[in-house]
C-alpha cells in the first residue's frame, strides 16, 4: 500500500514497513509520516507500507556533533577499501565522506578539509571501531569488504542506524543500503536517519522472514549481517536465497556467546562457517574483532546460487 505520495518529492524513497503487533495504528503512521514530510525533515519519494496491524514511525531530529577543521596538520587519504578514508592528524582515524555535510548522525565528530578547489570543503565523519563492527573488521585487516561505491547492500541487524549511516556514506548516492531491523524502538531512529540519507531504505521487519519485505528489495551485491542471534547463519542463508546475486558476497559478524556460551569461540566460528558452506557459500576470510570486541569474528564468503 502506498500513501502520502502526492505530498512527497521524488528524490527520496522512504520505505516504512509497518510492524504487526505494534500499539500504533495505521492512521497514526500516516499522520506521523505526513507530519515529517510537512515539517523540518525534507523527506520524500514513495512511502510504502506493508502489513497492516500496527505501525512504526518516526519523529524528527538529528544529533549535531562537533566539526573540527582538519587544518594543515590533518590529511585525509583514501583507505585501501574504496569509499573509506583515513584522517591522518595527531592520531589516525577511520572516516567516511559525509553524505549530508553539516550533520552528524549520532554525535560523532566531523572533520572538514579543503576540497581542492578554492573555498570548497569536504566533510568526513569519524567511524569508531568500538561502536561499529564493520569498522572493527576493516581495522582488523579484512582484505575485502565488498561494500564499495555504487553497491547494493542488504544490512541485517541495522539497530538505530549508526553503522548503517557509514555504509550509506561508503556506497554513496549511486548505491543503496536496505537496512533491516526488527526492534520498533531502534527502527524509529533508523527511519529518522534515512530521511536525510536517501540511499538508505529502512525496513522494520524480522530478518527471519524475508518474504515480508521481498517487494521492497531488488537483487543485492552484498549482505552484511550483525543480528547477534543463535540462528544467524540460517537468517543469512534465507536472505541470500531471496536477494543475493550469484557470486555475491556476505560479511558476517559472529558473536560467539550469542551462538553458544559454553563452547570455545573458535569451535563456534568453525561451526558457523560449516553452516554457510551447506548453504552454498565458499568461505573467504576470517578475522578477529579484538581489541574492539571480545570473542567476535568477522567472516566473509561468496555465494554460489547455481551448482555446476
Ligand atoms: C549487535 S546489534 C547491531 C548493531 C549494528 N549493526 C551496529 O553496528 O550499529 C543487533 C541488532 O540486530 C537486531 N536483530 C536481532 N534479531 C533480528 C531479526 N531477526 N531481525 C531483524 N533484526 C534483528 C537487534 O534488534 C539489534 O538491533
Amino acid at each position: 500500500m502506498a500513501f502520502g505520495a502526492s505530498k512527497l518529492r521524488s528524490n527520496i524513497e522512504l520505505v516504512v514497513v509497518l510492524m504487526s503487533g505494534s500499539q500504533e495504528t495505521l492512521a497514526d503512521a500516516v499522520d506521523l509520516v505526513d507530519a515529517a514530510v510537512d515539517g523540518a525533515v525534507e523527506a520524500a519519494g514513495t512511502v510504502v507500507a506493508s502489513a497492516v496491524d500496527g505501525a512504526v514511525v518516526t519523529a524528527v531530529g538529528s544529533a549535531a556533533g562537533d566539526v573540527a577543521e582538519g587544518g594543515s596538520n590533518t590529511v585525509v587519504e583514501p583507505h585501501r577499501h574504496p569509499g573509506i578514508f583515513i584522517a591522518k592528524g595527531k592520531e589516525h582515524m577511520l572516516v567516511t565522506k559525509n553524505l549530508v555535510p553539516g550533520e552528524s548522525v549520532y554525535g560523532e565528530k566531523r572533520i572538514s578539509v579543503d576540497g581542492g578547489v578554492e573555498g570548497t570543503k569536504i566533510e568526513y565523519r569519524v567511524w569508531n571501531p568500538f561502536r561499529s563492527k564493520l569498522a572493527a573488521g576493516v581495522l582488523g585487516g579484512l582484505d575485502h569488504i565488498f561494500i564499495q561505491p555504487g553497491k547494493k547492500v542488504l544490512y541485517l541487524g541495522a539497530a538505530s542506524g549508526t553503522s548503517v549511516s557509514h555504509v550509506a556514506d561508503i556506497v554513496g548516492p549511486e548505491g543503496v543500503v536496505y537496512a533491516v531491523e526488527f526492534s520498533p524502538r531502534s527502527g524509529r531512529d533508523l527511519i529518522n536517519m534515512a530521511k536525510k540519507r536517501t540511499n538508505v531504505i529502512p525496513i522494520v521487519e524480522d530478518a527471519r522472514l524475508p518474504n515480508k519485505y521481498r517487494m521492497l528489495i531488488s537483487t543485492v551485491d552484498v549482505i552484511f549481517a550483525d543480528v547477534a542471534q543463535p540462528d544467524q547463519a540460517r537468517i543469512v542463508i534465507r536472505n541470500a536465497e531471496s536477494f543475493l546475486k550469484d557470486l555475491g558476497h556476505v560479511v558476517i559478524s559472529i558473536k560467539a556467546s550469542c551462538i553458544d556460551s559454553t563452547a570455545p569461540p573458535d569451535v563456534i566460528f568453525a561451526a558457523e562457517l560449516q553452516k554457510l558452506k551447506e548453504g552454498r557459500f565458499k568461505a573467504l576470510e576470517q578475522v578477529t574483532l579484538e581489541p574492539y570486541e571480545r570473542d567476535h569474528a568477522m567472516v566473509s564468503a561468496q555465494y554460489r546460487r547455481h551448482t555446476s
